[in-house]
C-alpha cells in the first residue's frame, strides 16, 4: 500500500515543483508569439524576481519536511531531496536570468555587481553552499561521508539565512512575504538548535 502511494506521490511532487517553470516557459513562448504584455515591460526583472521567489519557497519547504515528519509521524522525508534539488535548479535559473537578461551576459558586469552589491555576494555564497549540498545529496556521498554527511547538510540552514538576508536587502516594495520567509527560516533554525541541545543534555545525563 505504502509503496503504491510512493510511486504516485513522487511524480506528483516533481510535477508540483516544476509548475512554475512550465508557467514561465508558457509565458516566454506566448511573448515570442506576439503577446508582448505578458512578461511586463521588464521581463528580466520579472523573471529574476519570480525565479528567486520560487527557489527560496522550495528551499523553505524542503526544510519543513523534517520537523513536520517528526511531529505528525509522516514518512515524507524521502521527498525532501527532490524538493531541495528543485530549489537548487530554480536558484541556478535565477542566476542565469540575472546574468543573461539583466547583465546582458557580460562577465565583467557580473564581477562589478559582486564588488558593489553585498547582497549579490550573499546570494552567490548561498548558491555555492546549495551546489555543495546538491552534488552530495546522493546515496554514494552518504555512504562515503558517513557522519560528516549529516554535518555537511546542516549547512542548508546557513544557506537559507544568507538567502533571507539577500532577499530582504534589496526589497523595493512589499516586505510582507520576504519577512514571512525570513521568520520561517529563523523558527526552523531555532527548532533544529533546540533538538541539538536536547540531544546533548540527554547524552550528558
Ligand atoms: C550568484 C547568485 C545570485 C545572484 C547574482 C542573485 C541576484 C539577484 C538579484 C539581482 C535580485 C533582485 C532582482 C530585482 O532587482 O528585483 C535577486 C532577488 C532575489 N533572489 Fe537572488 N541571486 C543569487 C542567488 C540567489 C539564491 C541562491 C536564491 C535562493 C535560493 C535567491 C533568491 C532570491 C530571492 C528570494 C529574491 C527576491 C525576489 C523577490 O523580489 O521576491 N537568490 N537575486
Amino acid at each position: 500500500m505504502w509503496s503504491t502511494f510512493k510511486v504516485t506521490v513522487r511524480p506528483a511532487v516533481h510535477l508540483l515543483c516544476g509548475l512554475p517553470l512550465l508557467y514561465w516557459c508558457w509565458m516566454v513562448w506566448r511573448t515570442i508569439n506576439g503577446e508582448r504584455t505578458l512578461l511586463s515591460t521588464d521581463p528580466g526583472q520579472m523573471l529574476a524576481d519570480q525565479t528567486g521567489y520560487w527557489a527560496f519557497n522550495l528551499l523553505i519547504i524542503s526544510l519543513l519536511f523534517t520537523p513536520l515528519s517528526k511531529w505528525f509521524r509522516l514518512r515524507w522525508v524521502g521527498y525532501r531531496r527532490a524538493v531541495g534539488l528543485w530549489a537548487f535548479a530554480y536558484a541556478v535559473i535565477h542566476v542565469l536570468v540575472f546574468y543573461w537578461l539583466i547583465l546582458g551576459a557580460n562577465l565583467s558586469s557580473f564581477g562589478r555587481e559582486l564588488v558593489q552589491r553585498p547582497y549579490i555576494v550573499l546570494g552567490a555564497s548561498a548558491l555555492f553552499l546549495l551546489l555543495l549540498l546538491a552534488v552530495t545529496s546522493n546515496q554514494f556521498s552518504m555512504r562515503r561521508l558517513k557522519k560528516r554527511w549529516k554535518d555537511l547538510h546542516q549547512w542548508v540552514y546557513l544557506a537559507a539565512m544568507l538567502v533571507a538576508i539577500h532577499a530582504l536587502w534589496q526589497i523595493k516594495g512589499d516586505w510582507g512575504w520576504p519577512m514571512v520567509q525570513a521568520i520561517t527560516v529563523m523558527l526552523l533554525l531555532g527548532v533544529r538548535l533546540w533538538w541539538v541541545l536536547q540531544r546533548r543534555l540527554s547524552a550528558a545525563k
